[in-house]
C-alpha cells in the first residue's frame, strides 16, 4: 500500500512491502532481517541521527557503524567526512539515511550532495536503505518523495522504511512501511512483529492522498 504513491514509477514488481505498525517496527523488521542474512552486512549511520536506530539495531544484533553527518558547533555537515568514512564499507553493505527534515539536525543535504552520496554508494556497491518520517513537511509532499524515487530508481537494491503517523496527523493510529527490492533472502520476521499487519491507518491514508 502506498508504494507507487511514494516511489512513482520505480515502484515496479520486484518490490516486497509489509505494512507496520509506524516507522519503528518497519525499521525494526527490517534490521531483524538484516541481521539473519548469511552474510550480515554492516550498517552505516549518520551521526547524530534518529536516537531510535541504535537501539533498535542493537536489539535486532545488526552490526552498525556511525559516520559523522552534523557538527552541532559550527552548525554545518560534515559530509565530506561522512562520505570518507563510507570508504570503509565492504560491498553489500547497507547506508541507512534520512529523507527530508532530518531527525535531529533538521539539516538536509544539498542536491548536489544527495547526487554525490549516490554517486559514492554506487561506486563502492553499498545499498542504500532510506527511512522517511517527515514526508510533506518540507517542500510539499510530491516533492519531499522525490528523493527516494530517484534512489528507488538508480538502484536495484535498495530498501524503504516509511512512517507516515506524523505526515497524516494520526499519530495513533500509525501507519508504516518497510519494503526492500529485491526482496530478502530470508523471510522469518521476529514472533513479536504479530499478524495480520495493520492496514486500517494506511488504508485511511490512500483514501486521502488519492483524492
Ligand atoms: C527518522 C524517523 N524514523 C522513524 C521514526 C519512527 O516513526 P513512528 O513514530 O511511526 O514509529 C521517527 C519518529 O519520529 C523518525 O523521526
Amino acid at each position: 500500500m502506498l508504494g507507487g504513491e511514494i516511489l512513482g514509477d520505480a515502484y515496479d514488481a520486484g518490490w516486497v512491502a509489509a505494512q507496520t505498525s509506524g516507522g519503528a517496527v518497519a525499521l525494526r523488521v527490517m534490521a531483524d532481517l538484516l541481521a539473519q542474512l548469511p552474510e550480515p552486512p554492516t550498517v552505516w549511520l549518520q551521526a547524530p541521527t534518529y536516537g531510535n536506530y541504535v537501539p533498535i539495531l542493537t536489539v535486532a544484533g545488526a552490526r552498525h557503524q556511525a559516520l559523522p553527518y552534523y557538527d552541532p558547533l559550527r552548525s554545518e555537515l560534515t559530509f565530506d567526512q561522512m562520505l570518507d568514512g563510507l570508504k570503509a564499507a565492504r560491498p553489500g553493505d547497507v547506508f541507512l539515511m534520512q529523507g527530508v527534515c532530518h531527525n535531529p539536525t533538521g539539516a538536509d543535504m544539498s542536491e548536489d550532495q544527495f547526487t554525490a552520496l549516490l554517486d559514492t554508494l554506487e561506486a563502492l556497491g553499498i545499498v542504500p536503505w532510506i527511512d522517511l518520517a517527515c514526508l510533506g513537511f518540507a517542500q510539499g509532499f510530491d516533492a519531499d518523495c522525490a528523493m527516494a524515487g530517484q534512489i528507488a530508481e538508480r538502484f536495484p537494491e535498495c530498501i524503504v522504511c516509511i512512517t507516515l503517523s506524523k505526515s497524516f496527523g494520526i499519530c495513533r493510529g500509525r501507519a508504516g512501511r518497510c519494503s526492500s527490492r529485491p526482496a530478502p533472502a530470508t523471510r522469518r520476521v521476529s514472533p513479536e512483529q504479530s499478524r495480520p499487519s495493520p492496514v486500517r491507518g494506511l488504508r485511511t491514508l490512500r483514501t486521502m492522498v488519492r483524492r
